[in-house]
């Protein structure tokens, strides 16, 4: 599987920095956290959604837009912009600086702009993406369910193949 560009982002200075600072944002965040292990399962979600639907998609696409989608969450810890807003400025330098093509950057930066996004037409890669992002919760393990905003028949209370 050719994951280039997902490996330069990867590996990207910006991105990196962007990491660390919302790492430590995070720190004492007792919900869900934004880091690399969620982007990971992001991206394996709608890789394994994509097979069981026969859809077609390009997996350096869809692992890219899983490193970048939740980058913008700094910024509305600390000022309050909508992180799919604020992520896909963010990601669009994080691109330009790791040489993305454009074709890829227009699908990338969709999949981050309408990751929160409930109403993306069915079966459409930024719908899966939608519901990758939010499957990937392991809801059933987690020491504050209870307290979660997240409404109570959204929440993954066991686990679904
Ligand atoms: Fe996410």
């Amino acid at each position: 599987m050719n994951l280039e560009l997902t490996n330069r982002i990867l590996t990207n200075e910006t991105y990196c920095k962007e990491l660390d600072r919302l790492r430590k944002l995070e720190k004492d965040r007792v919900f869900c956290g934004h880091d690399i292990e969620h982007f990971l399962d992001v991206a394996r979600i709608v890789m394994i959604i994509c097979m069981e639907k026969n859809i077609e998609v390009e997996p350096d696409v869809i692992y890219s837009a899983s490193l970048l989608h939740d980058i913008g969450r700094s910024e509305e810890y600390t000022e309050n912009i909508p992180h799919h807003i604020a992520g896909k400025k963010k990601a669009e330098k994080i691109l330009d600086e790791t040489g993305c093509c454009e074709d890829m950057k227009k699908k990338i930066l969709s999949l981050i702009f309408n990751h929160s996004n409930e109403d993306n037409e069915k079966d459409s890669p930024e719908s899966i993406f939608y519901t990758a992002d939010k499957k990937s919760r392991l809801c059933f393990a987690c020491a504050s369910r209870d307290i979660c905003n997240w409404h109570e028949n959204r929440k993954n209370i066991k686990i679904e193949v």
